[in-house]
């Protein structure tokens, strides 16, 4: 079901992409079904700018070019996927350790089309342990910032994230202000960034083919 929503949801998104634009290209397993999706598109786009080393391998797979965000400059369309994401279309996201990267393409996107199966809905974030990238000497330090918090951050041991980083999973947090934890996170020396996606959230929500109202 889960499968099927998400393969749903990444065909879906192809009705976002227009003719000639550059599209920004998240990371994980509904975003897998996008690229597959977007090959079929490829000769009418510019190319793609990747959040991912494993999304970039998928979409040179297909011929896609990937480009440098600094060299194409802000961009119409981010397609991506969540962890969670509220009424409000704020998510966490993270699972798959690309979040910084993921957060700076949706930041320089017009429009953020997220797209995910409905075990993603929620009505409050944080049942989904936070994904939070941290410089690797300031995991200790970051650890006992959140643990301050109220959180209770968990090393995501093995993983290092495609810009050389760590990852701490924050557990047993009810985020009731998704901004304001977010900004606070993001104060905390150390930290790269955090996956709360509230100061900027989706722009359009797409569970399977259903457009979240
Ligand atoms: C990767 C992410 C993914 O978008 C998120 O983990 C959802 O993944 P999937 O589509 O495999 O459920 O944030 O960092």
């Amino acid at each position: 079901m889960s499968q099927n929503e998400k393969r749903l949801a990444g065909e879906a998104a192809l009705r976002y992409v227009e003719k000639g634009a550059v599209i920004g290209v998240g990371t994980g397993s509904t975003v897998a079904f996008f690229i597959d999706a977007l090959a079929s598109m490829k000769n009418d786009i510019q190319g793609a700018v990747s959040s991912s080393e494993q999304s970039t391998r998928q979409l040179k797979s297909h011929g896609i070019d990937v480009l440098d965000l600094n060299a194409v400059g802000p961009l119409d369309i981010y397609i991506d996927g969540a962890d969670e994401c509220d009424p409000h279309k704020r998510l966490i996201k993270g699972g798959g350790a690309a979040l910084t990267r993921e957060k700076i393409i949706a930041s320089a996107s017009k429009t953020f089309v997220c797209i995910m199966d409905s075990s993603k809905q929620v009505d409050v974030l944080g049942t989904f342990p936070l994904p939070v990238e941290v410089i690797p000497m300031a995991r200790s330090h970051v650890a006992r910032e959140i643990s301050a918090m109220g959180g209770h951050p968990v090393w995501r041991d093995g993983v290092v994230t495609d810009n050389g980083n760590w990852i701490l999973d924050v557990h047993g947090w009810r985020i009731v202000d998704p901004v304001g934890t977010e900004n606070k996170l993001n104060q905390i020396v150390g930290v790269v960034t955090c996956g709360l996606f509230a100061a900027r959230p989706a722009d359009i929500v797409l569970v399977g083919d259903r457009v979240l109202g």
